[in-house]
C-alpha cells in the first residue's frame, strides 16, 4: 500500500471515534484531509467542528460541515489530528504543516486526542523529524541561539512560511528528545516562543496507525 492509501485508511477509521451529536476537533494535514473527506457524509450526525487551521476550515466548509469558533466551545470529546512523529508513549512532534499553535489550543479543549498516522511516523525516540517551534518574528534569532546553547540542535527559520497567527516557524534539527515533557515545559517558557511542536502534555490517548496489514490501534 502507498503512504496515501495508509492515510486514507486511518482517516476512514477515525470516523468511528466521532461521538454522534457532538462537536469534533479537527487537526491539519494530508492525513486529516482524508478524515475530513470521510466525515463529510456524516455531517448531519455531528453538531459541527472546531478547526485548527485556515486550510482545514476551508475544506470543512467546502464539504458543508459547520465550523465553530474555539471561543464558542468549552469542551469537546475528541480531537483528531495527524503527527510528524509519535513515540510508543503517545508523545508527538507536530507542526510540519505550521499549524501547531491552533492544534494545541484545540487539543487542550478535548477530552481525548486521537492521532491518525501512517506507520512511518512511529519512532522509538522523537527528534529525527525537525522540531517546529512557532516564534514571534522579533525573537527568532534569540530562540535559534538559545536552542544551540540548551540542546545543541541546529535551528533555522522555515523559509517562506508565515503561520495563520502571523508568526514564523523555527525548525530544529539534530535533537534526541528523550524527555518530551521536560523539554516542552522548558522551551514553552522562552520569551518569543508561542508554541513548541512537542505534544507531551497533550499527548495522544489513542493512535490509529496505518500499516499494510490494516489499522493498528495503540493505546
Ligand atoms: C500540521 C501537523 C500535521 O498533523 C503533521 O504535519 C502531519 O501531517 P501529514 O498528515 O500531512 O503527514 O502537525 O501542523
Amino acid at each position: 500500500m502507498t503512504q496515501d492509501e495508509l492515510k486514507a485508511l486511518v482517516g476512514q477509521a477515525a470516523v468511528a471515534h466521532v461521538v454522534p451529536g457532538s462537536i469534533v476537533g479537527v487537526g491539519t494535514g494530508s492525513t486529516v484531509n482524508c478524515f475530513i473527506d470521510a466525515l463529510a457524509p456524516l455531517k448531519d450526525q455531528i453538531a459541527g467542528a472546531v478547526s485548527s487551521s485556515v486550510k482545514s476550515t476551508e475544506r470543512l466548509l467546502a464539504l458543508g460541515i459547520k465550523v465553530l469558533d474555539a471561543n464558542e466551545v468549552s469542551s469537546i470529546p475528541v480531537y483528531i489530528d495527524g503527527a510528524d512523529e509519535i513515540d510508543h508513549g503517545g508523545h508527538m512532534i507536530k507542526g510540519g504543516g505550521a499549524a501547531l499553535t491552533r492544534e494545541k489550543i484545540v487539543a487542550d479543549l478535548a477530552e481525548r486526542f486521537i492521532c491518525i498516522a501512517d506507520a512511518s511516523k512511529l519512532v522509538d525516540t522523537l527528534g529525527a523529524f525537525p522540531l517546529p517551534v512557532e516564534v514571534i518574528p522579533m525573537a527568532a534569532t534569540q530562540v535559534i541561539r538559545r536552542f544551540g546553547q540548551a540542546y545543541g540542535g541546529q535551528a533555522q527559520v522555515r523559509a517562506g512560511v508565515t503561520t495563520d497567527n502571523g508568526n514564523v516557524i523555527v525548525d530544529v534539527r539534530g535533537l534526541q528528545i528523550t524527555d518530551p515533557l521536560a523539554m516542552e515545559a522548558e522551551v514553552s517558557q522562552w520569551p518569543g516562543v508561542v508554541t513548541v511542536g512537542i505534544f507531551a502534555r497533550h499527548k495522544a490517548k489513542v493512535c490509529l496507525l496505518g500499516t499494510p496489514e490494516g489499522v493498528r490501534t495503540l493505546t
